[in-house]
């Protein structure tokens, strides 16, 4: 017979999650000693687990289950309806098979000569103005590259709306009221333009190569051997483009990174250890928050460290907590790269893009994408261009907010080669 798990007493916890953001799962976990406590949640029982054996639990599909764990408004906003992060079993391998197909090598190395490219292009602009937002700037740079890599046909004149586009698609997650109503906005905006695009290449009217995420989605086939409801298909394509734009969140991180710890751009710059670049890429990663928990429902009645989960109860697994778990990191909540020199994944420890593996589960197919565009741009701030960071702008990063960044969008001025 199993224990009761430790219970947050409140009877809803949902309004105490929006106050405290990031923190709320570890928080409660250190109160109550235990990588498990049980709440309420949008007016559901939940399970909050946080560490990693819960995320090893958490991706056992034989245990867990997505379908009906990602609310409508979240579906409305960041994710789209229908598309991969909502599949569970053979259909999700399949159609997550089609994702892992676009990041081979060679792929991964266009990939990092366009954001090359995109990076000098921009600081030819950027030399003329007096000051920038990198997180604005970012954006619209990756932008660019995503659509370039994708296949996507995009208009110079387009990109600052796209961009925006995609940015606030992210910015909905952890909002209600007007944040979330122009994450929906963006997101129908966003989907109409790209099902024209899908449109077009199945009618042949536009051509795209056929190794580019447009092509794949416009063309691949269920297993019934039929392809993609329009309305499906260009949601997986923004699953590609929307996420490579939200990468300009881990760029104003590197930046920050870079001005708050001046001994990290001085090994980058030396690029004495190659390795150097990667460990930093990997500490900002872990370091700064960005998906703070995920959500999925148990599957079938199990026993897991003595407490019984139910079937159709809701599980969240903390991400933010398990990157800054003491069990996991030593002084977790200091920025040191040097961290990762004798690291060795688990698979379930720095999981910042969840956990397992990618083709089995729901982990992220695009870490390879972020890790290598985060190290070509940390590599261009550290040595192909020079800036100030201005004095006089506010540079915290809020734990309560969801998705996070620092205030000011980070301000550099005076910007030269
Ligand atoms: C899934 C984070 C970049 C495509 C996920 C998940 C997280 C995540 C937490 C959920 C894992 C799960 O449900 O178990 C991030 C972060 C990124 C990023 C923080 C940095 C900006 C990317 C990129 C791509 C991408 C660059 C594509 C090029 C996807 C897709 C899924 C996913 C398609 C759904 C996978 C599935 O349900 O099987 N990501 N991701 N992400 N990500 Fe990323």
């Amino acid at each position: 017979s199993s224990e009761q798990p430790p219970k947050d007493k409140t009877l809803d916890s949902t309004l105490e999650l929006l106050q405290e953001g990031y923190p709320f799962i570890q928080k409660r976990c250190q109160q109550f000693q235990s990588h498990l406590f049980q709440t309420r949640l949008i007016g559901k029982e939940a399970f909050c687990i946080s560490g990693e054996e819960a995320a090893e639990l958490f991706y056992d599909s034989e245990k867990m289950q997505r379908h009906g764990a990602i609310p409508k408004r979240i579906q409305k906003s960041l994710f789209g309806e229908n598309g991969v992060q909502t599949m569970d079993g053979e259909a999700h391998q399949h159609r997550k098979a089609l994702f892992m197909s676009l990041m081979t090598p060679a792929r991964l190395e266009t990939l990092k000569i366009l954001t090359k490219q995109e990076w000098e292009n921009s600081l030819n602009k950027w030399v003329n103005k007096e000051t920038m937002i990198l997180f604005d700037e970012a954006q619209e740079l990756l932008c660019r590259v995503a659509c370039k890599w994708a296949g996507v046909p995009l208009k110079e004149a387009e990109v600052k709306v796209r961009a925006r586009d995609y940015g606030n698609m992210v910015d909905a997650f952890g909002a209600v009221g007007p944040r979330h109503w122009r994450g929906r906005k963006a997101r129908k905006r966003e989907e109409e333009w790209i099902k024209d695009i899908i449109d077009k290449i199945r009618k042949e009217e536009i051509q795209v190569p056929e190794e580019t995420a447009a092509y794949a989605m416009a063309f691949h086939r269920d297993l019934d051997g039929n392809l993609l409801d329009l309305q499906v298909a260009a949601v997986e394509l923004i699953n590609i483009v929307r996420p490579i734009v939200a990468i300009a969140t881990y760029i104003t991180f590197e930046a920050l990174a870079l001005y708050e710890n001046p001994e990290c751009l001085e090994k980058i710059r030396k690029n004495a250890n190659d390795d150097y670049t990667y460990w930093f890429v990997q500490e900002v990663r872990r370091f700064y928050p960005f998906a703070p928990f995920l959500g999925a429902n148990v599957k079938q009645d199990f026993e897991w460290q003595n407490q019984s989960f139910k079937k159709g109860t809701m599980v969240l697994l903390d991400l933010y907590g398990t990157t800054h778990d003491p069990m996991l990191w030593e002084e977790p909540d200091q920025f040191n790269p040097d961290r990762f020199t004798e690291w060795e994944s688990s698979c379930f420890d720095l999981i910042p893009q969840g956990g397992g593996d990618p083709y089995m589960g729901h982990r992220c197919p695009g870490e390879h994408v972020t890790i290598d565009i985060m190290r070509v741009s940390v590599e261009f701030l550290a040595n192909h261009m020079k800036y100030d960071v201005l004095k006089d702008q506010d540079l915290t990063v809020s734990h309560v907010k969801m998705p996070t960044l620092p205030e000011s969008g980070f301000i550099m001025s005076n910007i030269r080669k």
